[in-house]
């Protein structure tokens, strides 16, 4: 045999190595993935959020995810016995991700309504909440119904877009609804929004984090209630029973009220 030909058949060995090492790869990736969605016994969870919403869950100096709520997935864990592993997913595409598996679960103050209870499964409330309205100090912006003639920033698709929706008309150009919370805080920060409401805790937080901007926080008893809720594939029962018996034992155990710092029901 030439060169020629010893160097060829050498060639074509070579990429027919590398095409069978990566469809072994790919081919292993997805059947882990096939298992990991389905089953709610195995022992490492993968948890999607969204980690831009402090002190709930967010990035911190070394690109931890960190927060009240993964303190609540860890203790809620470890009382049933399986691993979580975080995901950094983001808001919008957290839904996607838990419906077609790419996640186990997600935790990311998800408020538990019914229109998202149509399309995923959740489990009993862990945290209760309500929007507040953040404006700069001396705005003439008092409650919820002075809202309706001024622009107002939120995150998309939260229950805080949906209440300003509510106020303000569905497709109301005056409403800015941004990628994060804190962009919707920027919004209002740097003008291009009179407002911005969102949850409670996130809203606070920032307040006191930031005590060199003048801002105000308004509460309006016209903001219902709302309870947040570990959020699954719709019909994974038998994962969402597990983690409801978590939740249930660190409700029990004081553990719950040692991290939020308050007693739900
Ligand atoms: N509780 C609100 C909702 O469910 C906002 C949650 C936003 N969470 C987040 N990590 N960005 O719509």
């Amino acid at each position: 045999m030439n060169k020629k030909w010893k160097a060829l058949i050498a060639a074509m060995f070579l990429f027919a190595l590398t095409v069978l090492a990566a469809c072994g790869s790919s081919g292993d990736e997805s059947s882990t993935e096939d298992s990991d969605s389905d089953s709610g016994d195995k022992s490492k969870l993968i948890v999607g959020t969204d980690a831009t919403y402090a002190p709930m869950e967010y990035m911190d100096d070394n690109g931890n995810i960190v927060g009240i709520d993964i303190d609540i997935v860890e203790a809620v864990a470890k009382e049933i016995g399986v691993e979580v592993e975080f995901q950094n997913v983001g808001w919008e595409p957290l839904f996607p991700a838990v419906e077609n598996g790419e996640v186990d679960f997600a935790v990311s103050s998800i408020t538990i309504t019914e229109e998202r209870k149509e399309n995923f499964d959740f489990t009993d409330p862990y945290f209760v909440a309500n929007q507040v309205i953040l404006v700069p100090e001396g705005s003439d912006i008092k409650s919820a119904q002075d809202l309706e003639d001024k622009k107002v920033a939120v995150q998309i698709n939260t229950t805080g877009h949906i209440v300003v929706q509510d106020l303000l008309g569905n497709t109301n150009p005056n409403i800015v609804a941004t990628e994060t919370m804190p962009l919707a805080i920027s919004e209002m920060l740097n003008g291009n929004a009179d407002a911005a409401v969102g949850d409670n805790s996130v809203v606070i937080d920032y307040v006191k984090n930031n005590p060199n901007v003048e801002l105000e926080i308004i509460e309006d008893d016209y903001f219902e209630k709302e309870y947040y809720g570990l959020m699954v594939k719709k019909g994974n029962t038998e994962l969402l029973e597990k983690l409801n018996e978590g939740i249930q034992k660190i409700k029990e155990n004081g553990k719950l009220k040692e991290i939020t710092g308050f007693d739900m029901e």
